[in-house]
């Protein structure tokens, strides 16, 4: 939930009037991203994301060193909640990044994920054109701010870090309280809470989290000014397939939950890790996107 201007409290998904292609029918007049532009100026900006990295054209920046994080093992109560566009978890500002060429110390907001059809291609970024089943994002602002949209009016207010999901044939158990709290919140507006959760038990081994692609990017929904990242973290199919139980407003499943890619208009994608021929090979890739940030799926 989100507040309007006049103090309402006034769920996202009612406040704009945007949906993913997957929810554009014939008899349902959502815009889809081809009208994001429509829906929020910054949409139709030429550095927007997310894009296909294409590792041949990777340049090398030795400013991108291994990200610092705290709290990422820290144990935390968070609200688990449908907001009609994607899943989103809460996160306590205790958790911290800075390092990889950041500019400052971050604070934590929220993460939430992008996916596709039962464990189907649903990444929003692509390497070499391949889609991956799933993305998370994770949204942090910088320290100084107390909220989003204080963060928002500097362009290296929020910084995002994208982690990919790749299939694997053993399950990730410490993946299991946040998929099994899925079946609670099926329907929009709907939250659970999730106890003893912590960012540990979703995003890769931090010894990993050193290779990482880098670009100037934008936020993936309406209004379109994000930053963003990229890593693999292994889940097994039926806990992909568990998201697909998810509904959207209308009552249809949540799925396919990305934005296309968009053209790099001249952009440079740097990457962390020094031989890029060891991309591909890479057990964990992240990128980050630095840009000023507007997420219409966190509440601030
Ligand atoms: C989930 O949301 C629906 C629709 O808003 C509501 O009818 C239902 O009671 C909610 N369920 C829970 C467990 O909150
Ligand atoms: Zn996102």
């Amino acid at each position: 939930r989100q507040k309007s201007g006049s103090g309402h409290v006034v769920p996202v998904w009612l406040h704009y009037n945007w949906c993913y292609q997957s929810q554009v029918t014939c008899n349902h007049t959502c815009s889809g991203p081809d009208e994001w532009g429509a829906v929020a100026q910054d949409c139709s900006g030429r550095a927007q994301s997310p894009v296909n990295i294409v590792t041949r054209r990777l340049l090398p920046d030795e400013r991108l060193t291994p990200f610092h994080f705290t709290g990422y093992q820290e144990t935390f109560h968070g609200r688990l909640a449908n907001n009609g566009h994607s899943v989103q978890l809460d996160l306590p500002q205790s958790i911290r990044v800075k390092g990889g060429n950041l500019v400052a110390q971050y604070k934590a907001l929220q993460l939430h994920l992008h996916w596709g059809k039962d464990g189907g291609p649903g990444s929003e970024h692509t390497i070499d054109g391949e889609q991956f089943p799933m993305e998370m994002h994770i949204v942090h602002i910088k320290e100084e701010y107390a909220s989003l949209s204080q963060a928002l009016k500097d362009s290296a207010g929020v910084a995002v870090l994208g982690f990919f999901f790749q299939v694997s044939k053993s399950a990730n158990k410490k993946f299991d309280p946040f998929i099994n709290a899925l079946k609670h919140i099926t329907r929009p507006t709907n939250s659970t809470l999730l106890t003893a959760v912590s960012l540990e038990m979703l995003t890769p081994p931090q010894k990993n989290m050193t290779k990482y692609f880098r670009y100037d990017g934008s936020l993936t929904t309406p209004n379109c000014t994000e930053a963003v990242v990229c890593c693999k973290k292994n889940c097994d199919c039926a806990a992909l397939a568990a998201f697909s139980q998810l509904q959207f407003p209308s009552g249809e499943a949540m799925v396919k939950t990305s934005r296309p890619v968009q053209p790099l208009n001249g952009r440079q994608v740097y990457y962390s890790g020094g031989h890029v021929a060891l991309v591909s090979s890479a057990a964990l890739i992240m990128s980050v996107l630095l840009s000023s940030a507007l997420s219409l799926h966190t509440a601030a």
